[in-house]
């Protein structure tokens, strides 16, 4: 248990620093040009993780009409997100409960099941720890290792991290790693550990191109998994926030007597179900990402001094593993107007990582080529 260490960490939210509960995304480049002392300027931002194609265009073309109705409440579980699950999963409502994007349910499962102490993969997605610390709970990290590529540990570690535990986290694909557990290596641990909840937050899961094979909210479910979905990624849809959670239905009439009502605003709860019509976006989608993620791979692991990690999300991440550090290289890029997610503030990736989205042939062609001429020029 050398590099995949578990690490204990107790105490109550109050006893957390600002920092360990601050919010830690991605899409803030006003921040860093005052950082960097840069005049702000518009950029390709690589930092957020949404669909290169942007929104289907029937959202666009019904935008009009979905004004219609916004003096009413909406329905008040979201009857529209809903419908879009059951017909995509092919599961009845009792299994869904929809949500104001996946971050409703990853901020209600933990308050609403109790968590005591749960476990975190590190490097993975903030809110977890933030989610679980603010219900209440004691964490405990497991590392994922970086000579490893960031894959999950072995049977033991796990085995060991979730005696202590009641629930764990798990990203799939893991952001910021992109790393995808396979859906027999979740069913095992969900069978070994049938007092255990397991969350997989599959918010990156559309653009796998294996996910009805991979995915945990198709049936048979598990009594103790809840999968946390998102429609905001893989739509391009983040300002409107759609999300839901997929589970057993003793489990969803749990969360549901926890959750507060409307969280899915009108406007979102009639476009879930045209989002089903999108077959031929969403397949674009998945060639598109799946096509350009490998091409930056190839090409960045060309790059002296950047080594991307694979993945098999819509983003990669990678070290800065040469020069003078990653500063000078987010200067550098901000100011040729490309930003990036810097990671150092992801527990395990203080050494220099940052992650970058997959976007468009072209977009993705200018981060190439700028990150080629910035690293040899840093090297130099
Ligand atoms: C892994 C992961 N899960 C969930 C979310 C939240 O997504 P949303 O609330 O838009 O569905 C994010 C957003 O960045 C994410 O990266």
């Amino acid at each position: 248990m050398d590099e995949t260490t578990i690490k204990e960490k107790g105490g109550s939210a109050e006893d957390r620093t600002e920092e360990e509960l601050s919010h830690r995304h991605g899409g803030l480049p006003e921040k860093d040009f005052d950082r960097f002392s840069l005049p702000v300027a518009p950029v390709v931002d690589f930092s957020v993780n949404l669909n290169p194609l942007g929104f289907p265009e029937e959202v666009r073309r019904q935008w009009p009409s979905l004004i219609q109705g916004i003096e009413a409440y909406p329905s008040l579980e979201g009857r529209g997100v809903t419908a879009y699950f059951q017909e995509r999963l092919d599961l009845p409502p009792e299994n869904i409960l929809a949500g104001n994007g996946s971050t409703e349910l990853i901020y209600l499962a933990p308050r609403a099941l109790g968590f005591r102490r749960a476990a975190v993969m590190t490097p993975s997605y903030h809110d977890y720890y933030r989610a679980s610390v603010l219900a209440g709970a004691e964490i405990m990290r497991v590392a994922l290792s970086f000579e490893e590529d960031f894959r999950p540990p072995g049977k033991s570690v796990l085995d060991q991290a979730l005696r202590g535990v009641d629930a764990l986290w798990l990203g799939n694909p893991n952001n910021p790693t992109g790393i995808l557990l396979t859906r027999g290596f979740v069913e095992d641990l969900a069978l070994r550990h049938p007092d255990k909840w397991i969350l997989v937050d599959e918010a990156f899961m559309p653009f796998v191109e294996s996910w009805r094979r991979e995915s945990m909210a198709l049936r048979p479910l598990f009594p103790n998994v809840i999968v946390i979905h998102s429609l905001t990624k893989f739509y391009g849809l983040a300002g409107l926030r759609l999300g839901a959670a997929t589970a057993h239905r003793d489990v969803i009439e749990r969360l549901r007597r926890a959750k507060e009502p409307w969280t899915v605003n009108g406007v979102a709860d009639r476009i879930a179900p045209l989002l089903l019509g999108a077959e031929s976006y969403e397949e674009e989608t998945r060639r598109l990402v799946s096509g350009e993620r490998e091409r930056m791979f190839e090409a960045l692991s060309e790059i002296k001094g950047i080594r991307p990690f694979p993945s098999r999300a819509n983003f990669l991440l990678c070290r800065y593993e040469t020069g003078p550090g990653l500063d000078r290289l987010l200067r550098r890029l901000l100011a040729e107007g490309l930003y990036v997610r810097d990671c150092r503030n992801f527990p395990g990736l203080e050494r220099d990582f940052f992650r970058a989205a997959v976007k468009t042939p072209a977009e993705n062609d200018r981060l190439i080529r700028s990150l080629a001429d910035q690293a040899r020029g840093l090297n130099a």
